[in-house]
């Protein structure tokens, strides 16, 4: 039977690109030596993506195309743990180390103890789960017992193979450790910053936060490493010691260990000497951590020291101290950002903390400082995680006199006296008014940004001169300046003024998508700012849409809604936009009517085209609906390709893209 013989083929085929593929991955993300090149890996995804595409009968779970599922998950499911995962003890004191290794020692009735050092990585304990070889359920820790299902955002960690080699037991419960490089999460809380969204404390919540995601795709963007340290439950596999476990074991089921940082110690002196190097190396680690895990290696021994409730008597947690500092709260104000956002924060009294003298201290909002119940006048735990801002970790209660007094935002903005809007939960309190001074001169560079309004000339130093000299009272009057106010700063000459003049003039011309980010209402960054643009078209249609309305937009949340209509509805930030309109400023909405001909039509633009720059033919598409994207794939309908396409046209050459010239282009943008 002819047919059945192909469908057997193509189903040998994508079995072999799958095991190429993982087989590639573990070399790529886990051992980082890649074995081919990025095209070649390309290719075989292709291949694959476009086999799959054609037969979808045969996409499995565990296929390398399947990382992202795409689903919201509602809630998370409980799941069992069994056994349970259990948690150390801490140790400080290298003192207790020795203590640690007596018992150890008289325990097991031997004079001497082998140990496997790790770092103790400071992310979040997950637990995995392989069937039949196959990735198919992950759990946090939870309280032990019972953690909670994120299957699907586990799945998207790259270094994490879906399958295990042939070899490998066919059932495996692994135990490790999810976490975020330390560059990752300054990135992400960069970009976080930027679209005036909550800040992450530190790399480990940020992990937390990106495991506990209802949408994966979030997940998958916020490039989560994981590595794992435990074998929990692998019918068949009797390892003898830890250290083939992380070192030999793991690694051949294509399981990225910490063998590379982990040592083997003899007796409690080599691992005081572990914890003092690895210590002294924290801050250049490209990860956090916040101590060292001491773990008998021989596996038989381990079983005979056996666990107390909740934690192995073979293991301890050696811990580093806290980088942080004791101080007190000598004060608390409010700081207004550029989003209006009001951020408590405490004035200390000055302490060292690696290196830096600290001062001030973020407690980020009400519902923090109500959870820790920071008093002005307690004496406090400091830290610094990271570069990221110090902020008061916990208050020594033992210290309290009764004199504290407790601290609560104000009800107004402390600058403006606007009426602060609160969130329901108290996280966010925010100042609505767009003239907020406190605000302005943030809001002037924000404004005058490349993402914004790309005005030259106009950064740090000009903006507070702006604001301090009172030339600038909303962001309107930057359109008023002449040329004797722009005389009127530093080092501007006559020179420097036309310049500003022209630039500012130049900017009234915008695109819509533009000036909402320039705008700066909370929560609104360049995407939304181009989903509002597409789907409404006119700043005043905006101002004008509804919530229910703003919800209908695919891609904004009942968060990003309300931020928007909160930031409309006050009358400052109303008089200020019809000002900026009146002085001339037309923002412009270049995707305006996203539902054109072309809705639906995923299209790849290469090579040189005669009519237009590939720039102009992409906004012309777009214009009409179509989702233009920079690579081909199996979800690619058309390559538009003009003179001297290269591998882009090989690439849907081999997926059975359809190719078409600029000719044909034009004529689809005329139906
Ligand atoms: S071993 C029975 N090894 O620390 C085995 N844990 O305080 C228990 N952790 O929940 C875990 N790095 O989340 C182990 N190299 C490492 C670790 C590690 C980080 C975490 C883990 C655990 C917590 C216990």
């Amino acid at each position: 039977m002819p047919e059945r013989d192909s469908s057997c083929k193509v189903k040998e085929e994508i079995e072999q690109l799958r095991e190429e593929i993982e087989y590639n991955n573990y070399h790529y993300y886990v051992q980082d030596s890649p074995q081919i090149s990025d095209a070649e890996y390309d290719r075989l995804l292709c291949r694959l993506e476009k086999l799959e595409a054609d037969h979808p009968e045969l996409i499995t779970p565990d296929s390398p195309t399947q990382r992202v599922s795409g689903e919201v998950d509602e809630t998370f499911e409980p799941v069992e743990h069994s056994p349970p995962m259990l948690s150390l003890r801490a140790i400080y004191q290298e003192a207790e180390a020795y203590e640690f290794d007596q018992v150890c020692r008289e325990g097991l009735g031997v004079g001497q103890v082998d140990y496997v050092v790790e770092p103790k990585f400071d992310g979040l304990a997950v637990s995995l789960l392989y069937e039949g070889r196959q990735f198919t359920r992950a759990a946090t820790r939870g309280d032990g017992y019972t953690g909670e299902d994120v299957t699907a955002n586990v799945r998207t960690i790259p270094s994490l193979p879906l399958r295990l080699p042939d070899g490998a037991p066919e059932d495996l419960v692994v135990r490790g450790e999810g976490y975020m490089l330390t560059d990752d999460f300054r990135r992400l809380n960069d970009e976080r910053e930027r679209c005036g969204e909550r800040l992450f404390a530190n790399p480990r919540n940020a992990a937390a936060g990106s495991l506990r995601q209802l949408d994966s795709s979030v997940t998958a963007a916020r490039k989560l490493q994981i590595i794992l340290y435990h074998i929990a439950h692998a019918p068949g596999v009797q390892p003898e010691r830890q250290w083939y476990v992380i070192r030999d074991i793991l690694p051949s089921w294509r399981l990225r260990s910490p063998a590379n940082w982990a040592e083997l110690c003899t007796g409690a002196g080599e691992v005081v000497q572990y914890h003092r190097r690895l210590m002294a190396q924290r801050d250049d680690l490209p990860y956090e951590i916040d101590g060292i895990v001491v773990k008998v290696d021989r596996l038989d021994w381990q079983r005979r020291l056996g666990t107390r409730t909740r934690d192995p008597r073979w293991a301890a947690a050696f811990k580093f101290p806290a980088r942080g500092a004791l101080s007190r709260v000598l004060d608390i104000d409010v700081q207004v950002g550029r989003t209006g956002k009001l951020t408590p924060v405490a004035w200390l009294e000055p302490v060292q903390i690696g290196g830096a003298t600290v001062r001030r201290a973020s407690l980020h909002n009400q519902s923090e400082i109500n959870r820790k119940d920071v008093r002005v006048g307690d004496r406090v735990l400091v830290e610094r995680a990271g570069d990221v801002i110090p902020y008061v970790v916990e208050v020594v209660q033992d210290e309290r006199t009764g004199e504290e007094r407790p601290f609560r935002i104000p009800d107004n903005c402390p600058v403006c006296n606007t009426t602060a809007v609160w969130s329901d939960d108290e996280k966010t309190v925010r100042c609505p008014n767009l003239s907020c001074p406190a605000q302005l001169k943030e809001r002037i560079r924000y404004f005058a940004s490349r993402a914004g309004m790309d005005i030259e000339g106009i950064g740090e130093r000009t903006a507070d001169q702006l604001v301090e000299r009172g030339l600038v009272e909303d962001l309107a009057d930057i359109y008023a300046l002449d040329k004797d106010d722009w005389l009127r700063l530093d080092k501007v000459a006559d020179r420097t003024a036309e310049n500003l003049l022209e630039a500012v003039e130049k900017s009234k011309d915008v695109p819509l998508r533009r000036f909402l980010v320039a705008l700066g209402i909370p929560l609104v960054g360049e995407h939304v700012a181009e989903l509002l643009s597409r789907r409404y078209g006119s700043v005043q249609k905006i101002m004008q849409a509804h919530e229910e309305s703003l919800l209908a937009v695919n891609g904004i949340g009942p968060e990003v809604a309300s931020s928007i209509v909160t930031f409309f509805s006050s009358s400052d930030n109303r008089r200020v936009l019809c000002r900026l309109l009146e002085v001339g400023v037309s923002p412009r909405a270049d995707f305006y009517g996203a539902e054109g001909p072309l809705e639906n039509v995923t299209m790849v633009l290469t090579g040189r085209l005669d009519r237009w720059t590939r720039e102009e033919a992409a906004e012309l598409a777009r214009a009409q609906g179509a989702r233009v994207t920079s690579g081909v794939s199996g979800n690619t309908d058309y390559l538009v390709a003009g003179a001297g396409g290269g591998s882009k046209l090989r690439k849907a050459e081999s997926l059975g893209v359809e190719i078409i010239d600029e000719e044909t282009f034009a004529e689809m943008l005329q139906q």
